[in-house]
């Protein structure tokens, strides 16, 4: 199962070819207790404080029966297993900020 995480897109009817970047996060009950709580909030304030939240198709999904190795979180397909709250900023930078754009301190 899919989900919208900021509440207003429809999956069905989302502009897919005009997104650049997809990021999927793992909210199944293991990952999100282990971080992936934390992780989501760093992205939504990631990708808002840097104008990003309409180029991004930002999703999250249920369990993929890879707990033991999460928090995970898949960026243009990479999967990012046990991800940490001092991870995920880096990350997000070097995927999503690579040329190096200005970034507003989180
Ligand atoms: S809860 Fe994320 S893989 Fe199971």
């Amino acid at each position: 199962m899919i989900l919208s995480l900021f509440g207003i897109d429809n999956p069905l009817i989302l502009p897919e070819m005009n997104k650049k970047h997809s990021i999927t996060i793992c909210l199944g009950s293991s990952c999100y207790t282990r971080g992936n709580d934390v992780n989501l909030e760093i992205i939504k304030n990631f990708l808002q404080v840097n104008g990003l939240k309409d180029q991004i198709d930002f999703r999250g999904h249920l369990c993929e029966n890879s707990c033991s190795r999460g928090p995970m979180i898949k960026i243009d397909g990479t999967i990012y297993y046990e991800v940490t709250s001092s991870q995920i900023e880096k990350i997000l930078l070097d995927t999503l900020l690579p040329s190096g754009k200005t970034v507003v301190s989180l």
